[in-house]
């Protein structure tokens, strides 16, 4: 029996923690299946890419396609002309993109121009709000989708009203729970609280790279002196994503008073960062994942979510950008008033062992 041919494709931070486990179980499986990964290069620094690469114990990618920044056209652009060149030689018998970045998008749009099944995970996810470059991209990748591995109750019933069929649809749990079960005990391990003198439960931690939060100056002004006030309360430790920090050099804004701005941590650092804190703020997608899992409260700048179930049953609190409202909600976890939080099913970390699982039935 020849193998199937499977092609991950990968771009960006976010990716590599989801692909990392499903790379490992398909090659568990190399009797059946044979891996190709394939990285667009749209994160190239060290810290967002090569640094999560050596920590997840990535294989080297097969072929980058070093595509860089840009405007979303630009860089999507050059994906989709780069990899329909690969996919073309490399015939696979299937592509599988994680989540909702660009090089999510790029890739579903060619392999699906090129007959190739396609396979998405983390289908379904929806924040209602086409503001969000993500969600542009997790639609039309759920629409040209042939396998929909979904992550949460909320993403079945999305695609059900979109009108997906039933049988492309699989509620398989969350990936990047495995990645955070896997790495747990060594990232307990990790000394970054000795290096930036924390100790635990004793800071807050804290992300935001949002376009929506960071490039107007007005919004970022805001949240940088809710966040300041709040760390006058209890230190704010901020690893700090270029974009973000770019603008704040632009704007002529940075730290000070309790608010730690610091470079980008690697994936094992941040995880012990995350498990350890008072709270998390942030506008992140995945860490609100990460929080209600470690059930570390969460509070979210951001209008909506897309996780939903992370607010209906973890630790998770959507507060909007309204300062007002991230400080009160901000002092309910100081005051001790945080929210508990349950673990969403199949949040278990073997969702990618039921992702390979599926696809050996699939491709007998
Ligand atoms: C991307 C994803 C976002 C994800 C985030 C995680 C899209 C639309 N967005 O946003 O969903 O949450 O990654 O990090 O795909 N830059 C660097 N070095 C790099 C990469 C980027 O300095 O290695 C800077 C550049 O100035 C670049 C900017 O960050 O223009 C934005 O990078 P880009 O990949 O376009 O989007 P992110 O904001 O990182």
């Amino acid at each position: 029996m020849s193998k199937i041919k499977i092609v991950l494709v990968v771009g960006a931070r976010p990716n590599f923690m989801k692909s990392a486990p499903l790379m490992r179980a398909l090659r568990a499986r190399s009797e059946r299946f044979e891996t190709v990964l394939i990285h667009t290069g749209q994160h190239y620094d060290h810290k967002l890419s090569q640094l999560f690469f050596d920590e997840l114990k990535m294989p080297k990618p097969n072929i980058y396609l070093g595509v860089g920044s840009g405007s979303h056209a630009e860089q999507t652009a050059r994906i989709m002309t780069s990899l329909e060149s690969e996919l073309i030689e490399l015939k696979p018998d299937l592509v599988v993109v994680f989540g909702d970045v660009n090089s999510t998008l790029a890739t579903a749009v060619v392999t699906s121009k090129l007959w190739i099944k396609l396979a998405h995970v983390e289908a379904g996810l929806r924040s209602f709000d086409n503001t969000m470059p993500e969600e542009i991209n997790r639609i039309v990748t759920d629409r040209l989708s042939d396998y929909l591995f979904v992550s949460e109750p909320s993403g079945l019933k999305n695609l059900k009203s979109e009108g997906v069929p039933d049988d492309k649809v699989f509620f398989v749990g969350n990936i990047m729970i495995d990645s955070l079960v896997y790495n747990l005990d060594v990232a307990r391990k990790s000394d970054i609280l000795t290096r930036l003198s924390l100790k635990p439960r004793e800071y807050i931690a804290m992300t935001m790279h949002r376009p929506s939060n960071v490039d107007n100056p007005d919004t970022l002004k805001s949240i940088m002196e809710v966040v300041r006030k709040i760390g006058q309360r209890m230190p704010v430790i901020f690893p700090c994503h270029p974009r973000t920090q770019n603008r704040l050099n632009e704007f002529g804004l940075d730290g000070g008073d309790g608010l730690r701005i610091i470079e980008p941590l690697g994936y094992l650092d941040f995880l012990k960062l995350q498990a350890e804190s008072r709270f998390v703020l942030t506008d992140s997608g995945g860490i609100q994942e990460e929080t209600t899992y470690l059930k570390i409260p969460c509070i979210t700048m951001r209008e909506s979510t897309e996780r939903p179930i992370t607010s209906d049953i973890g630790t998770n609190v959507i507060t909007g950008t309204n300062p007002d409202k991230i400080a009160a909600a901000a002092f309910d976890v100081l005051d001790g008033k945080g929210r508990q939080g349950k673990i969403p099913d199949l949040w278990d970390g073997r969702t990618a062992e039921r992702i390979v699982e599926l696809l050996a039935k699939h491709f007998k």
